[in-house]
């Protein structure tokens, strides 16, 4: 296929979106961006004393490759720059031309059928309760071998949660034509099994 297929991937922290986003690319053999690392790579810069909007203007795709950036206080920082509609206006073309290159893209984040690619043929929003979240994040946490806290870990999910839905520009909330995919009682090959069906059936047409 070398026409632009675009599949959004839209929903809060920890709901498994990058899981499903990258199982429906490897799928599809679609190009994929998770566009949270855009926002935590100008936040993990304001870190060190950058200006937010300056770095979001000098970003480079290289920078996108950090391990740090996976980091809780880069996450916050990131939550952080993300409100602010200068930074979001520098980040929004390097996404769309991401999106509409030939191939087929995924793209995930907070407002990619919302805002970013608002005619995404495939338009998903991957949630669950803030419990499972934290419960999820704290896990992988344990795996890592960090010593994380489990309500603290759920106090950052709902921090979190409270400032991507609240912000005034592109907040937190399913597109009109979004698929809602709750993963709450979901296993992760269940989600993944719902979000191939979805896009297959906006590929194929059925609906
Ligand atoms: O998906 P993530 O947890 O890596 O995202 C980190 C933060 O970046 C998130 O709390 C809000 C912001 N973000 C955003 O505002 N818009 C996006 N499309 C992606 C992330």
């Amino acid at each position: 296929m070398t026409e632009p297929f675009t599949v959004a991937i839209d929903g809060p922290a920890a709901a498994g979106k990058g899981t499903v986003s990258r199982a429906v690319a490897a799928h599809f053999g679609f190009a994929h961006l998770d566009t949270g690392l855009l926002y935590r790579a100008v936040g993990a810069q304001v870190l060190q004393g950058t200006n937010a909007i300056d770095a979001a203007h000098a970003l480079m795709p290289e920078a996108l490759e950090d391990p740090s950036l996976r980091t809780a206080a880069v996450a916050q920082a990131a939550s952080k720059v993300a409100v602010i509609p200068q930074v979001r206006a520098a980040l929004v073309d390097f996404q769309r031309a991401f999106a509409r290159r030939a191939g087929g893209a995924v793209l995930d984040g907070r407002d990619i059928g919302t805002v970013v690619v608002p005619q995404a043929e495939a338009q998903l929003f991957v949630t669950a309760s803030a419990e499972v979240r934290a419960k999820r994040r704290w896990t992988e946490l344990k795996e890592r071998g960090e010593d994380a806290d489990f309500e603290q870990v759920l106090e950052d999910v709902r921090i979190r949660d409270a400032r991507d839905t609240e912000r005034a520009t592109a907040p937190l909330r399913p597109s009109e034509r979004a698929y809602i995919l709750d993963t709450s009682h979901m296993s992760i090959d269940a989600a993944v099994a719902a979000a191939i069906a979805q896009v297959e059936a906006k590929r194929s047409g059925l609906r």
